[in-house]
């Protein structure tokens, strides 16, 4: 039944942050942000919108790349490549803020305590310019109050504290049998046919099977998950009418409803899964509400799926274009995990994150104000020549391989450890099974800039 839902979630649901640009800072942000009035302002913003327009920045810090550019989302690359050799702290004009993209300052940033993904523990709207929440929208806000992606501080750590024990290695590594199997069922469906479109018959079951069964919902549930879902994201995209945020909102309402529901018969009758263990957790009697545990829950399912089917797709590709045997790259355990860390590198699934400047400061000699906006360049910070010997090249046996696809600091993706093992334990099933396997059309990326993933990867094996 799973697998009737694949393609699952659009694909810019996964910033959150962009979110609350989007709906909260948009009026005032774009009329400020539109300082460049020759360039166009891309339609999918991956970040949150810099609301207080940045002025007099030095023409040599300025660059351009339209993120809906076919040129420019297809290879990305040799822009990251130009601006890590003249100038990676840059100001990008149609995102209207400045960017970071060598390795040093993303890793950097990504643990900075003066930067961060909410700015409304340390600022009211009117001091940032951000308008009031709109009531017709409360349950969707409602969704997102306790996701840990909006959280700082005292409220993040708490949060992550008490969902963390289910995603640490430990826990996840029971669930290699379990991943092996699907991967084997999958192909074992489409073996006989002569070719397959592997994102959506391979890539993106497995994880999608496998955070629904962790969290404890019944897979009969998942188109109507995904129907709430799909109805929750449109409230991301650019223009929004009433009507959509309506509808979202109904969306979230309903997701809700049938959340309370299965918590209240968790509470009842305790099972092995994640939603009783979310219920049951308690560090000193400090235990979740149920606000917490939907918006937990909600969050699980978007965020646990399409980062990895983007880099099984985008792994896959690495592999069959390096010319390498893939048998090879995955003989022993070992060479598993740095060939999967290699795929992370070379071609990250999530290019592009904000923060906000939570306190006037001064970076690579930036001055930075309260509110405003930083991109940090996941997918430029990966190939950094100052970082990575032969950058560009795809090296699963390369020893400088550590990456910041998965983040850094207090919102390191929580996932990790689980998206590795997934990545690990299907990759090694598919080269295995199909030895000959080979790319049959040339694959293309989807137009969503700063989510870096194949639109479909035609394969063949006979
Ligand atoms: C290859 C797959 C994945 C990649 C590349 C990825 C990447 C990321 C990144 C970069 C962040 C940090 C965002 C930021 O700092 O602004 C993040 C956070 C997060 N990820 Fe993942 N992720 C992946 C898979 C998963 C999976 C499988 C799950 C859940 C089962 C998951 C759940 C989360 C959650 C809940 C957060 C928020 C953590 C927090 O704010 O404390 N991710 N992920």
């Amino acid at each position: 039944m799973l697998l009737e839902i694949l393609g699952l979630f659009p694909s810019d649901f996964f910033d959150r942050s962009k979110a609350r640009g989007d709906r909260q800072g948009r009026k005032v942000g774009l009329g400020l942000t539109n300082r460049s009035k020759s360039v166009p302002k891309p339609q999918n913003m991956a970040s949150i919108l810099q609301i207080k327009p940045i002025t007099g920045v030095p023409s040599h810090l300025r660059a351009s790349a339209q993120p809906q550019d076919p040129a420019f989302y297809q290879n990305p690359y040799p822009f990251y490549a130009r601006q890590n050799m003249s100038h990676p702290a840059f100001f990008w004009e149609e995102y209207g803020h400045w960017c970071f993209a060598d390795f040093k300052s993303v890793s950097a940033l990504l643990r900075d305590k003066r930067f961060g993904r909410d700015i409304l523990h340390v600022a009211s709207r009117e001091e940032i310019g951000l308008p009031a929440p709109k009531p017709h929208v409360a349950d969707f806000d409602l969704t997102e109050k306790y996701s840990l992606l909006n959280l700082e501080a005292k409220a993040h750590t708490r949060l992550r504290t008490l969902v963390n024990r289910a995603f640490v290695s430990r826990q996840v590594e029971q669930l290699r049998p379990r991943i092996k199997q699907l991967a084997h069922e999958l192909i074992d469906g489409f073996e006989e046919n002569d070719s397959v479109d592997l994102i959506k018959e391979f890539a993106a079951p497995i994880p999608a099977i496998v955070i629904a069964e962790m969290i404890g919902l019944p897979a009969e549930m998942a188109p109507q998950l995904l129907n709430w879902s799909n109805r929750m994201v449109t409230m991301y995209m650019y223009n929004v009418t009433r009507e959509t945020e309506l509808d979202a909102n109904q969306a979230a309402a309903d997701f809700m409803a049938y959340l309370r529901e299965v918590i209240a018969e968790r509470r009842k009758a305790p099972r092995e899964d994640l939603l009783t263990h979310m219920l049951t957790t308690d560090r000193d009697g400090d235990v979740l509400n149920d606000e917490e545990v939907m918006s937990t829950a909600i969050l699980l399912l978007n965020a646990g799926h399409e980062a990895t089917v983007h880099t099984t797709g985008n792994g896959v590709k690495s592999i069959l274009e390096s010319g390498l045997d893939p048998r090879t790259l995955f003989a022993t355990p070992e060479q598993a995990e740095a060939t999967v860390e290699e795929c992370l590198r070379f071609d990250a699934p999530l290019h592009l994150f904000t923060r906000y400047t939570l306190e006037d400061t001064e970076l690579a000699g930036i001055a930075l104000r309260k509110g405003d906006v930083v991109g940090l360049m996941l997918g430029a910070a990966n190939r950094d020549p100052n970082r990575f010997a032969n950058a560009d090249s795809f090296d699963p046996f390369r020893t400088d391989g550590a990456n910041v696809s998965f983040g850094a600091g207090i919102h390191f993706c929580i996932g990790a450890p689980l998206a590795r093992i997934e990545l690990q334990e299907s990759m090694k099933v598919l080269f295995e099974r199909l030895p000959k396997l080979r790319i049959a059309e040339p694959p293309r990326y989807g137009n969503v800039y700063h989510f870096h993933g194949l639109e479909r990867l035609m394969a063949s094996w006979k």
